[in-house]
């Protein structure tokens, strides 16, 4: 196993532990194969998040379609306190992805109202955006020292911290809508199996609701979502060398009822070819053909549960918005 690299990132309040990442460019490369090889073509939505498709995604959580972002900061601006009172003890906040959002800090802040010190401990892929969001939170916080752990969540999980202080883990910003099942419960279990019994996972999640309404958030006026899908093509030209014509492929993202989710579509206009000079391979589109780019996943309050059950996890409390759009969930080990 290679060596984990310990740096203090210039403060003493400030751990960055860096793992080393497996081939990323390889990863991509074969992922791409794989994907436009397959009957139903595909590709992973994580491959959205270069630095064109990050500043995308920020742009999409402003958009007035987009409910998503701003109902879940109202949940955490109305309860965050009552979050951190649900603990009822000191704590130290591990948070997978998304550490500079205002919805981290209204849940510190909250914290930092119950105990002097807090132990932050942010895991994020992006060693620069760790460093960038780490500084910018002790900037505004003395009472904070912070251990960022750069890696993929699942390599990161062993060697999370464990201080005195119980945990409360956080997987928000309905990320977990972006798993399939499976891969959702093999998240949550994983997690659940680091978990004492008082550390505690608050998760948040999209609910369903009108299709229309659903549709509207991912296929926004002003193309703001068609952009950030039709960025992984472009990332493929400017990365793998391939010939994608941008303009021939229309964005679409329907509710599909069965699955309960949002499908994100890249479609081909017209019959075409596209040869990726890296992987020296030709890839053929029919008139009609679509990638199948991205699941956004809609829960009731009933197939949350059942997937927070399969992962030895229990509801200990839920948050809602007022129409019910959106939840927030603390959830606890299951006793068995
Ligand atoms: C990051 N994730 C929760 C977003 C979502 O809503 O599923 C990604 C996204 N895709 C299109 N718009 C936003």
């Amino acid at each position: 196993m290679e060596e984990l690299q310990v740096q203090h990132w210039p403060t003493p309040h400030l751990n960055l532990i860096e793992l080393p990442r497996s081939h990323e460019e390889r990863a991509f490369s074969q992922a791409v194969v794989d994907g436009l090889s397959k009957q139903q073509k595909t590709l992973p939505c994580r491959y959205f998040y270069d630095l064109a498709g990050s500043k995308l995604f920020e742009q999409i959580c402003e958009l007035p379609e987009y409910y998503l972002t701003r109902t879940e900061q109202k949940i955490f601006e109305d309860n965050s306190t009552d979050i951190i009172d649900a603990l009822g003890h000191e704590l130290a906040i591990v948070e997978f992805g998304s550490g500079n959002s205002i919805k981290t800090r209204l849940l510190i802040n909250a914290a930092l109202k119950r105990q002097k010190h807090l132990h932050y401990i942010p895991v994020d892929i992006s060693s620069s955006f760790l460093k960038a969001s780490s500084h910018a939170l002790l900037g505004q916080i003395d009472e904070l020292s912070i251990t960022a752990i750069a890696a993929e969540y699942a390599d990161a999980l062993p060697i999370i911290p464990a201080p005195k202080e119980p945990r409360l883990f956080l997987f928000i910003g309905s990320n977990i809508g972006n798993f399939n099942r499976a891969e959702a419960v093999s998240f949550m279990t994983k997690i659940r199996k680091r978990m004492d019994s008082k550390d505690r996972l608050l998760i948040s999640f999209d609910l369903v609701k009108a299709s229309h309404i659903l549709e509207a958030a991912y296929n926004d006026a002003a193309g703001v979502t068609a952009a950030f899908n039709k960025n992984l093509l472009a990332r493929i030209n400017r990365e793998l060398g391939a010939t994608f014509s941008i303009s021939e492929f229309d964005h679409f993202a329907p509710f599909v009822q069965e699955h309960s989710r949002i499908e994100m579509r890249l479609i081909s206009k017209c019959p075409q070819y596209v040869y990726i000079n890296n992987l020296q391979r030709e890839f053929s589109f029919e008139q009609g053909e679509y990638i199948h780019t991205e699941d956004s996943h809609k829960y009731t309050f009933q197939s949350f549960a059942e997937i927070c059950r399969a992962a030895g996890l229990e509801i200990q409390n839920q948050w809602l918005d007022k129409q019910k759009w959106f939840a927030v969930a603390l959830l606890k080990p299951r006793e068995i």
